[in-house]
């Protein structure tokens, strides 16, 4: 397994990324699942490890999806990115995740001449292979068609109407010598082909580095299959340049650059960099600070991505940070899959915009949708290992039976009890009046802090919230076996040890779910009266004092009426 506890004992800083979403459009539950909610989940834990974390994350505004964006709205990619960008970060912080810096790389100074800076470094290395090749073109429109400009089916899997740069379904990227059935997203035609000189980048070269890191890095078994995979097929010269008029100019003097762009999967990476130069700037008021994040052995960098991210992060940036030279390589790259959508009694299908097969963040907010019942519903369903299901009306299940009657109403039930049965406080019990049964509860308590501090350090964090619900099943089960309302009536003393085994376990909850649920968290944490410290994630599973004062529940998950209860 990962050795990640080692790492968080040697008291490395993280920087953590979560892939930069295009800002071409609104985020919905499958950009959450895959990569930003655990990537939050993530700094959170690591947080109240006491690691010293930073959070990076903003829009990826170049490349041609932002130019179609534009087209479609008749608008322009400046306008466009700075629109979309706006809505995403909105909608990221109306769920809880807070990235310390939400930058934009159309409009972050420190972009355009790091990246050019890092062409240029590659270029008068010799990395690069200028070639002429033959590229899509419209000749209605006279225009070179990169990338999404094309449409087409899949040489490898034959999947049909897939983007002219990657293959949605294997995830390979697809290039004129692949993609059949080629058509001009512009004006709808088949395309035609054209010669025009472009930047390469030999992937071939950077193989054994590539593989090397892999060896090393933390990553998932799937993931780890599949980059293997690829290696064994040997990689091949990638174009890092485009003919397009947005993007980053290439920086040469040369005559054949002019009106030319770096590749956006070149300069979106390099964002993650220039982000937190821009933090860096605000935090430490010099953004070279960033350095001590991204160039040296006290830092650890981890990628949160989703699965059509794969080979950009584990193939290509490695080879482009290991070619540059200045930067260390990430400790790990953090891979999610895709979300499938099923709309209640119809097939599970991808989620997609045009079918209104998807869940927008922003809708469910607008609704009156609690954040913390979506960041639970997407991370007990976490598409860790394989892609997963998600089904809108799960959400009130989810509220309702989960959240609510487990975990809520056992907050609820204890701290009401205390405070009209027993005392106004958290009761004072005997240890010497502790049962086997009690014991028995003392040691899954220990042993579920345990467990789920493995799955957390192992980016299990599925697994986690699963075993921190389970343990609220628990806490229900020993309630119901110990009845206090019946108990206080012939042993009052005994009652008051009961009830302290379960203040215990509702301080653990209060603390090992902050991860995912940071606002209720927050109440549950009110209502214990915990500090600051007692909410550390090493002070989860020990004792909460007697005598502290409770004040009346409040109602953690209230009740969501599913669409028709009332009819
Ligand atoms: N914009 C890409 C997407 O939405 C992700 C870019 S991640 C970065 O798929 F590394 F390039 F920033
Ligand atoms: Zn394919």
């Amino acid at each position: 397994m990962t050795t990640l506890t080692h790492k968080i004992s040697s008291g490395k800083n993280v920087l953590i990324t979560a892939a930069l979403p295009y800002a071409n459009g609104d985020l919905h539950v499958g950009h959450i699942a895959g990569a930003y909610l655990p990537s939050d989940i993530y700094a959170r834990y690591l947080r109240l490890q006491g690691v010293n974390v930073r959070t990076v994350c903003g829009s990826d505004d170049h490349g041609v999806a932002m130019v179609l964006a534009a087209l479609k709205e008749s608008s322009t990619p400046a306008a466009v990115s700075a629109k979309y960008h706006a809505r995403q970060k909105a909608a990221l912080e109306g769920i809880g995740i807070n990235f310390d810096i939400y930058g934009a790389t159309s409009r972050n100074k420190f972009h355009t001449p790091l990246s050019q800076k890092f062409f240029k470094k590659l270029f008068d290395q010799g990395c690069f292979t200028k070639k002429s090749s033959e590229q899509y073109y419209d000749s209605a429109k006279a225009s070179f068609l990169p990338d999404r400009f094309v449409r087409g089916t899949c040489g490898y899997c034959g999947t049909k109407e897939q983007n002219g740069d990657q293959c949605e379904n294997c995830g390979k990227e697809l290039d004129p010598t692949v993609l059949k059935d080629a058509r001009s997203v512009l004006s709808g035609e088949p395309v035609t082909l054209k010669q025009t000189v472009h930047w390469f980048l030999d992937l071939s070269k950077f193989q054994a580095q590539v593989a090397h890191w892999l060896d090393q890095a933390i990553i998932r078994q799937h993931t780890r299959s599949y980059v293997k995979g690829l290696l064994a097929q040997g990689l091949v010269e990638r174009s890092m340049t485009r003919d397009l008029d947005w993007g980053i100019p290439v920086p040469l003097e040369d005559p054949d650059a002019q009106g030319k762009v770096l590749y956006v999967w070149f300069d979106a990476p390099i964002g993650y960099i220039s982000n937190s130069m821009e933090l860096a700037e605000r935090l430490d008021g010099n953004p070279d600070a960033a350095n001590e994040w991204w160039n040296s052995d006290k830092t650890d960098v981890y990628h949160f991505i989703g699965e059509d991210n794969t080979i950009f992060h584990t193939i290509i940036w490695i080879a482009m940070l290991a070619a540059e030279g200045d930067y260390c390589l990430p400790r790990g790259v953090i891979v999610n899959h895709f979300l499938n959508f099923q709309k209640p009694g119809s097939e599970v299908e991808k989620m997609s915009k045009s079918r209104g097969t998807a869940v927008w963040i922003s809708e469910y907010l607008a609704g009156g949708g609690a954040p913390d019942v979506l960041r639970y519903a997407l991370a007990i369903i976490a598409p860790e290992e394989s892609r997963s299901v998600f089904n809108p009306a799960d959400l009130v299940a989810r509220n309702n039976s989960e959240l609510g009657a487990t975990i809520g109403n056992l907050f609820q039930r204890i701290i009401q009890f205390t405070r009209s049965k027993v005392s106004p406080e958290i009761p004072a019990s005997d240890p010497a009046r502790f049962t086997d049964l009690d014991k028995q509860f003392m040691a899954t308590l220990q042993r579920c802090h345990e467990e789920v501090t493995a799955d957390m350090n192992d980016f299990h964090f599925r697994d986690a919230i699963t075993k921190l619900l389970e343990f609220g099943r628990v806490c229900n089960r020993y309630v119901d076996e110990q009845a206090p309302w019946k108990m206080i009536k012939v042993d009052p003393e005994q009652t008051k040890v009961s009830l302290a085994m379960l203040f215990n376990a509702l301080k653990f909850l209060a603390v090992a779910l902050a991860p995912f649920l940071p606002d209720t968290t927050e109440k549950m944490a009110q209502m214990l009266g915990l500090s600051k410290d007692e909410r550390l994630w090493a002070q989860a599973s020990t004792p909460l004092p007697a005598g502290r004062e409770l004040i009346e529940p409040m109602i953690l998950f209230p009740r969501i009426e599913a669409e028709g209860d009332q009819k």
